[in-house]
Parts: C-alpha cells; sequence; structure tokens
C-alpha cells in the first residue's frame, strides 16, 4: 500500500502547469484503434488509466512506443479483439475501447467494468445503443459477446446523457453505414475532444458539444497527430488545494472556459480570479466563504469535483449544502473527513457541511480517485502530519501530484507501506 505523508498547514503560492486530460486520453487512445495506422499523441497523462489502457492495447496486438513527449500507436497489427477481464475490472473506462473494437473486427469481448467504488455504474446505455446499431449483444456468464455483419446509422436517444454511452456510440458509429444521431447527448469537453481527434483523422462528426450529434460514416481514417485537452477535474483540484490554504496559483495550460462552474464557485467563496487566455490566476481570501453545489451533468458543476469542494468547505465560514445528482456512493471521503474533525451530515443525495476553525491531523484512507484527493486537500490546510492511505487510487488520475505540490511549497511525500 502506497501513502502520502503531509504536512500540512502552510499556505501554498506559485505555478503549477495542468496535464492532459484523462477521461479525454482515454477515448482518444481507444479510437486510435479505427484507423489501423499510425497515430501520435501529446499531452497523455503519465498515469495509471492511460497506462492500463496502453497495456491493453499491446495485449490486443498493437505496438506503443513512448517518445519524448509524446505517444505513438500502430493499431494496424492489432488481431485480437478480447479485452482481458482483469484489466476491465480496474477501470470502468475500458468499456468505450468496445466501441472501437467492433467498429473495426465486427465483434468484441469485455466484462462488466470495474473502477472506483462511487456506486452502481451499469452500462445498459452502452449496450441498448449497440443493439439499436444492429449490433448482437450476448451477455454470459459475466461476459459480454458483441458480434455483427455491419454496423448501421440510426437515431439513438438517451435516457440520460452518459459521457461514456456518447463516447461508445461516436466510435461505433465513426466508420459505420449511414448517419446516426445521438439525441440527449453528454456535452462534456471531453467529447468535443474525442470528436475534433477523429475529425482530424477524416470521420465526420457535427455537434459534439451539444446534446445533438451527427455522425455521418466514412469508409476510412488517416494517420493523424493530436494535442489531449488539458485536465479540467486536476485544474479544479489544484485551484481548489491552494484556495484551502489562503495561497496564491497561477495556473498554466488551462482552458477556463471548460471550467467556469468551478471558477464561479471559487469565486462565491471569495476567491479572486482572473483569466487570461490559457492562464488562470487564483488568490485566495484567509477564510473561504461557504456556498452551495449541485452536482449536475455539463455544463453544470461537475460530480469530479463535488469530493473536492467538500473537503474545501468543511473550513469555510457556515454552512454548505452539496447535492449529488450523477453517482449514488459519492461520499465516503466524508467519513475520513469526520476523523479529522469536520462536522458533515449526510442525508441521501444531500451532503450538509457545517464549517469548522480547524480540521486535525488523522491517518485517513482513500476509497476512490477524487476522494483521495479530497483527503490530499485536507491535509494540506491542516497542522500536523496527516497519512493519507490507499493513494492508489489517486495515482490513477493526477500526473506528478507530489511534484507539482512540493513546487507550490506543499510537504508531501509519497511511503511504500
Ligand atoms: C465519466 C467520467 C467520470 C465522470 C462521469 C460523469 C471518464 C473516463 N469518466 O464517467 O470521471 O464522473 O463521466 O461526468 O470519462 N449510467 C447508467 N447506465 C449507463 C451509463 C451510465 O445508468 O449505461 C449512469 C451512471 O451509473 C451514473 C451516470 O449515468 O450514475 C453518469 O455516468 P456516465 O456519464 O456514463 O459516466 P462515465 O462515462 O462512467
Amino acid at each position: 500500500m502506497l501513502s502520502y505523508i503531509i504536512k500540512g498547514g502552510k499556505r501554498l503560492e506559485g505555478t503549477i502547469s495542468v496535464s492532459g486530460s484523462k477521461n479525454a486520453s482515454l477515448p482518444i487512445i481507444a479510437g486510435t484503434i479505427l484507423s489501423a495506422k499510425t497515430t501520435k499523441l501529446y499531452h497523455v497523462p503519465n498515469i495509471h488509466d492511460t497506462q492500463i489502457t496502453l497495456k491493453i492495447l499491446k495485449l490486443l496486438g498493437c505496438k506503443v512506443k513512448k517518445e519524448r513527449g509524446k505517444i505513438v500507436i500502430d493499431t494496424k497489427p492489432m488481431r485480437k479483439t478480447e479485452i482481458p477481464e482483469d484489466m476491465m475490472r480496474q477501470m470502468r473506462s475500458t468499456v468505450v475501447m468496445a466501441g472501437a473494437i467492433i467498429s473495426r473486427f465486427k465483434e468484441a469481448t469485455f466484462s462488466y467494468p470495474g473502477g472506483c467504488e462511487i456506486g452502481a455504474r451499469p452500462i445498459d446505455l452502452h449496450l441498448s445503443a449497440f443493439r439499436k446499431l444492429g449490433i448482437h449483444v450476448e451477455e454470459k456468464g459475466g461476459f459480454i459477446h458483441c458480434t455483427c455483419d455491419k454496423i448501421i446509422g440510426t437515431e439513438i436517444n438517451l435516457d440520460f446523457p452518459s459521457v461514456g454511452a456518447t463516447e461508445n456510440i461516436i466510435l461505433a458509429t465513426v466508420l459505420a453505414e449511414g448517419i446516426t444521431t445521438i439525441t440527449n447527448a453528454a456535452m462534456e469537453p471531453e467529447i468535443e475532444d474525442l470528436a475534433k481527434f477523429l475529425n482530424k483523422m477524416g470521420a465526420k462528426i457535427e455537434g459534439a458539444g451539444t446534446n445533438l450529434i451527427k455522425i455521418t460514416g466514412v469508409k476510412q481514417l488517416k494517420e493523424v497527430s493530436y494535442k489531449i485537452m488539458p485536465d479540467r477535474i486536476e485544474a479544479g483540484t489544484y485551484l481548489c488545494m491552494v484556495a484551502a490554504t489562503g495561497g496564491k496559483l497561477k495556473l498554466l495550460n488551462t482552458e477556463p472556459e471548460h471550467i467556469s462552474p468551478i471558477l464561479n464557485k471559487l469565486q462565491e467563496c471569495g476567491c479572486n480570479i482572473e483569466t487570461q487566455g490559457k492562464v488562470i490566476n487564483l488568490e485566495a481570501p484567509k477564510k473561504l466563504k461557504s456556498i452551495d453545489i449541485k452536482t449536475l451533468p455539463y455544463p453544470g458543476f461537475p460530480t469530479d469535483m463535488q469530493s473536492v469542494f467538500g473537503s474545501m468547505l468543511t473550513i469555510a465560514k457556515g454552512t454548505s449544502v452539496i447535492v449529488e445528482n450523477i453517482f449514488e456512493n459519492r461520499y465516503k471521503y466524508t467519513q475520513e473527513l469526520q476523523k479529522m474533525g469536520a462536522k458533515i451530515q449526510i442525508e441521501g443525495k444531500m451532503a450538509v457541511i457545517k464549517g469548522v476553525r480547524k480540521l486535525n491531523a488523522s491517518k485517513v484512507d482513500s476509497h476512490d480517485l477524487r476522494g483521495g484527493a479530497a483527503l490530499v486537500l485536507a491535509g494540506l490546510c491542516t497542522k500536523g502530519t496527516t497519512y493519507v492511505n490507499n493513494i492508489e487510487y489517486i495515482l490513477r488520475g493526477y500526473e506528478n501530484l507530489e511534484e507539482k505540490l512540493q513546487s507550490i511549497g506543499a510537504s508531501i511525500k509519497i511511503k511504500n507501506n
């Protein structure tokens, strides 16, 4: 087990550069399967989740090379169409590889995906969309076998704007016969980035970033180089970490427009924020103000920032109320914060956080990626030594977290227990 040892209570100040987006990299790496050619990707973050995705590609027969600043993926030699079960269990987003594999090989086998423990995460929307596209889906013994003669474009209306299902449908239909439309599509910036990448390859995707996406099937795709968008959740995490210590941060390589709901909430908390092109400057007050938050699909407040804000608000002035509308079990981190003296009450979807003057350093356990980041935030703003255990979850999604935090004055080290 790996842990972070954090000696907190220091005001953080400095400059951090945001890495490429985890959630954009994963479907884009899957998208390289479609071309059966070589793709060069820049700004893929070096984190556990991208490493697993690239490992799957290698197991399926692709050639993957890491060169300075880029990853070169040759999917031509790929022959296998079964995603190994142990890989599926490690990471939920491996499911988006299915759409790309079926599209190219007319068959794919995979199992139910795993990932963070943040509640039931079914894939019914993915599978029902596949069926609508003429794919035969058979679920047997925990495995899902998909086969088809061809994929035929159709109209798909999603019951919920699922990010993964929207990406999977796009990947499955870029090379399909005819036109596919997705209504009530997810509008997250990572979907726009996937569409930009695929369109650069020669795909014809219109409307990505809106709730109506139209995909006109093309015959083949070409070799491209592509730079992944900045990680908006990583950006939000560092802004909150610095805000919680009353500090000052210059954040480089950001897309401020993608994180406007996060910036608005930080301003409500009393932070002074200025944006200039791809740079965000934040200056926090000594004491943050309490705020209310409701998580919603994009462009609403992102569920992935809920825990990080929740942790920051434990030391704000007054009472904050959070409503988590996307995932059903995303409050596990609050039990850990309670060990540090936080006053949080959970009632169903709602968390009521009564700000305290300070938290007490303690030993806490991560249960998921963003919940883990929330505990690091708590450690950073708390005097004394906080031990955050099971940081394997955090390493899934944050590139060089401890180096980045050290560079702005934090005392944080990894310990192998
Ligand atoms: C993606 C992000 C994740 C983020 C989430 C919501 C990646 C790799 N992960 O996850 O960080 O928290 O979007 O912004 O991009 N659902 C169903 N049936 C389905 C699919 C989803 O009921 O077939 C439900 C889920 O259980 C959940 C909600 O829809 O309650 C949102 O899920 P979805 O948008 O699909 O999230 P992911 O793509 O898994």
